[in-house]
This record gives C-alpha cells, structure tokens and sequence, in this order.
C-alpha cells in the first residue's frame, strides 16, 4: 500500500480547501478592546509606545465606543486615569470616578456594547500598587513594604459594587489578592447585583510586558515591584492552582495574561475548566508587533492576525487585545 504522503498538502493547494478544513476561525465576536479614559475634555492624546492607542477624555472615548460597536467588537474593558491618587485609592470606588462617570456616558450612547471594568487600584494610588501597602521596614528592600491583602479586599470589593452601579456589565478583578473574587461576589450580591458576572485575571504573571501600559495607565510602582502577588513566570502548575481558586469564589470567567509567552497556560487551563476561557494580550505584546513592523522586518497584518489565532488556538475563546479595531476591519 502506498503511504499517504500527500494526504496533507492534497488539502492545501488552494485557499477554498484550506479554508474548508480549517479548525481555527477568527471573528471579532470574542474580541474585547481595553480603552483608558482620562480627564479633561477633547482629549486625544497617543501612547508613546502604543501607536493608534489613546487616552481619552469622556466625551471622545463615547465615540470610539461608536466606532468598536459598529466594527462587531461586543465588548470593551475600561482603565482610568483618575484626577488624584491616593494612599486609599480613592478614585477607584467614588460613585463619581473617572471610570464611573465614562461607564454611565457609553451605556446612554451605545447600551448594547458591553462594559468590562478592570477592578485594580494601582492606577488610583499614588504609590502605584494594586492594594493598600504597609511599611513594615524589614532588612532588605523587598522586605521594606508588604501589601495588606485583607484590608485591600473591602476596597476591591467597593469598587466592583460603584462600577456596577454605574452599569458596568462584567466586572474584572485584576489585582491579584487573595481572596477578591469571594469578597466581589459577597458585596455585589448584598447590594443587588447578583446578575452581574465576574471575569477574574485568575491567572496573572508578573511580566515584563505590561511595559507600555504602565505608560499609558500611568501606574508603575514608585518602588519595589508586583512580585509579591502576581506570579512567578516560571509557574504553570501554581497558575492551575490559581485559576482553580478562583472558581471556587464564583468567577464566572477565567482569563490568562499575558498571552503569547502563556500558550501552554492557556492550552492547560483549556483542558481542565470548563468556564468561559479569556486571554490577554498586554501592551508589550502589541508594542512588539508594532515596533518590528514599522520597521519593516514582519509584516504587520500577518503577524497580528497570526498571534491572535495562536491565543484561540490555545484555546481561549475571548481576546482582550489592542488590535482588536484592526484585526475587526480586516477579518469582520
Ligand atoms: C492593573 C492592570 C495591568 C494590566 C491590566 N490591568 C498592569 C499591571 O498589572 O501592571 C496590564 C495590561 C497591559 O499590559 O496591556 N493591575
């Protein structure tokens, strides 16, 4: 019997056969677009290391919910850059703040495009990390600060209860504490929403390649780093771990982020749980494309659409990702 060496190419000849068999399609009904709002009015002002990504005064970021709506994007997740920031992060859980406000504008002017709201604190403390931070002055620089898990939860959890408030459909923790989504899902239960669903960053590495969005957030931390609660690049078995807590609190949704250096996070998170599976693809993640494509050395559209196929491929059915307006137009 003759083996059936061409088997495989028989079915790649042309793009009709290729696109009969294929096991992968990309459409933008599992796109998600993250969008920063900030202060002020008529405000347009491009990210540095994020080119065709802006932070946006309310009354512009209503029009590109226009535009993301219209393009088939179902969704958006919302970061703000508050007035002033804190030791309690205000800006975070005032029924004002800037996130608030921006949620409350885009539902009277596009009530079907869904609203994420990113639950962190970072960008609304002034020391820029995700919860309240005590100095305990320990022996040597790591050990000068710990995070106050406990204390930081009752922020978190008033936070999620003002953005539901304000219409915020998904609520999306992504501060990585202990316990957040238990102490989410208590508070929003108390005060009626228990319609409301949570999509927890259950899996969330400290990676060097939320870069960019430190620019763009304006949240670096003003010393020491997020080690100590994001975790450890090197862990895919404590991610499992992490996502399986995370399930057990009543996260409706799971995510993994970054994307691209955690397909195998994703592939296994795939395997063992059944929720709704979101990846992120973080500023550095798109900074990366876009920096080698303007220097010409990939070509842009290709590779865009080739890493966000890879992260459905994993497995993820959901992509928060920067390219989502781009990759909309070209596969929409
Ligand atoms: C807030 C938060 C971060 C990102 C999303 N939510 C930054 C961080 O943890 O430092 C990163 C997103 C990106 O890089 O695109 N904690």
């Amino acid at each position: 019997m003759a083996f059936p060496v061409n088997r495989q190419r028989r079915l790649r000849r042309t793009e009709a056969l290729r696109s009969l068999v294929r096991e992968t399609r990309l459409t933008p009904s599992g796109f998600v677009y993250p969008l920063f709002v900030c202060p002020g009015e008529a405000v347009r002002k491009e990210i540095r290391s994020m080119p065709g990504i802006f932070n946006f005064s309310v009354d512009e970021v209503v029009k590109e919910a226009h535009e993301v709506y219209s393009l088939g994007i179902p969704a958006i997740m919302l970061f703000g850059l508050p007035e002033v920031k804190d030791e309690m992060a205000t800006g975070a859980w005032i029924d004002n703040g800037i996130v608030q406000r921006t949620a409350r504008a885009i539902k009277a002017a596009v009530p079907n495009l869904l609203i994420m709201g990113d639950v962190c604190l970072c960008e609304y403390m002034s020391h820029g990390h995700c919860g309240i931070v005590k100095k305990v002055g320990g022996p040597t620089p790591e050990t000068q600060y710990e995070i106050v898990n406990d204390v930081s939860l009752d922020l978190l959890a008033k936070t999620a209860v003002s953005q539901a408030r304000a219409g915020i459909d998904i609520i999306a923790p992504s501060d990585m504490m202990d316990g957040r989504i238990d102490a989410i899902r208590a508070a929003l239960d108390a005060h009626g929403f228990e319609n409301t669903p949570i999509m927890s960053y259950a899996a969330k590495f400290a990676s060097g390649f939320y870069g960019p969005f430190r620019e763009a957030a304006d949240s670096a931390p003003a010393f020491g780093d997020r080690r100590s609660y994001q975790m450890d690049p090197a862990n895919a078995r404590e991610a499992m771990r992490e996502i399986e807590l995370d399930v057990q609190e009543g996260a409706d949704m799971i995510m993994v982020k970054p994307a691209l250096p955690y397909l195998d996070v994703i592939a296994e998170a795939r395997m063992r749980f059944d929720l709704p599976l979101a990846a992120y693809q973080v500023s550095g993640e798109f900074a990366m494309i876009k920096a080698a494509a303007q220097n010409g050395w990939i070509d842009h559209d290709r590779v865009m659409l080739e890493s966000l196929l890879s992260i459905q491929r994993a497995g993820a059915s959901i992509i928060l990702t920067y390219f989502a307006k781009e990759a909309a137009k070209l596969i929409g």
